[in-house]
């Protein structure tokens, strides 16, 4: 297939690319900069220049496109509203360029509020609707064409898709943990996050491009939940730091933008997607990434 890949030069786009290829997929990448359209044309990708905001330059891509994988996001966390609405705007013009098509649209989402109290489930449908909500509600929006003929299907990554070279959340606390000589977890730690080798999260991109449903919502999920704690005493046996709770009311200040997230409780099953697909996790855990090296120190 030819496919058109938003955020091929990111961290899992890259790897989801190389999957592809390997596949005997033809790609098509966005890429804003010189060096994200050099590096994508190295592998063999047809490169589209543009940007997430030029809705035109997107829309004729995909029109051109036998099915698109969306996973650029600004990322902008000083200004989420701005991220958000350009997730919403993208979003609605990949389905507005495939209504009536019957072609994937396969695009990234997350597990966060999806379940109070037990791990998110993919049965559990995204609270999230509307422009002002997080990611711009853009699940509920792309499922949303699937009556309208796209073959819609969410990937809802873990809120760590580890391993070497990551520059994620895992990334941004052990920065934390350096920057502030201790190696911090909410609380009492026990708030767990689920994680995913970023090679196991590219396979089941690949396979659910391939194979899912339309509407399908597949957990991009190795481990159900590691706790705060045990990914805070893991970094600070990376860099031979001491390790701290910190208090509720002060992680936001501690932590910074990423403080919302780690205090957050986002465990998730896979048990759904594995029986769907026969996808089977393979890679390291977090924290044998962790201890391993994959994010410095020792
Ligand atoms: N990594 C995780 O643990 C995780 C967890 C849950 C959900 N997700 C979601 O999965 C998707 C992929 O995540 P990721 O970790 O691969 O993100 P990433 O490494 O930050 O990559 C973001 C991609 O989006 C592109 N991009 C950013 N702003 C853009 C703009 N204005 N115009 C065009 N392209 C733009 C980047 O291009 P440049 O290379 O030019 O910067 C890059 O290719 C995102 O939707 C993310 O929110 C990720």
């Amino acid at each position: 297939m030819r496919v058109f890949v938003t955020g091929a030069s990111g961290w899992i786009g890259s790897a989801v690319v190389d999957e592809l290829l390997a596949g005997g997929h033809e790609v098509v990448g966005l890429a804003r900069s010189d060096a994200s359209a050099a590096a994508l044309a190295t592998k063999g990708v047809d490169v589209r220049r543009g940007d997430l905001d030029d809705l035109d330059g997107i829309q004729a891509a995909v029109a051109h496109a036998e099915a698109v994988v969306h996973l650029a996001n600004k990322h902008d966390w000083s200004n989420p509203a701005a991220s958000n609405a350009a997730e919403r705007a993208a979003v609605r013009t990949i389905g507005d360029a495939l209504v009536g098509t019957g072609r994937p649209f396969l695009l990234a989402s997350g597990v966060a509020a999806l379940a109070q109290g037990r791990p998110a489930t993919e049965d559990d449908a995204s609270p999230f609707h509307g422009p002002d909500s997080p990611r711009g509600g853009s699940e509920n929006l792309a499922l949303e064409y699937v009556d309208r003929g796209v073959h819609t299907v969410s990937v809802r990554f873990a809120p760590t898709v580890h391993g070497t070279a990551d520059h994620g959340f895992i990334a941004a606390l052990a920065g934390i943990a350096r920057e502030k000589g201790v190696a911090g977890y909410p609380g009492d730690g026990t708030n767990r996050w689920a994680a995913v080798h970023r090679s196991d999260a590219v396979r089941l991109v690949a396979l659910g491009l391939s194979k899912a449903p339309a509407a399908s919502r597949l957990h991009a999920v190795a481990e159900e939940g590691v706790p705060t704690r045990e990914i805070a005493e893991a970094i600070g046996r990376a860099f031979d730091l001491p390790v701290a709770s910190i208090d509720p009311n002060d992680v936001q200040r501690h932590f910074g933008w990423i403080g919302g997230f780690f205090g957050m409780d986002l465990s998730a099953t896979s048990a759904a997607t594995q029986g769907l697909l026969g996808w089977t996790p393979t890679g390291p855990t977090l924290v044998e990434d962790l201890d391993a090296g994959a994010y410095g120190g020792r």
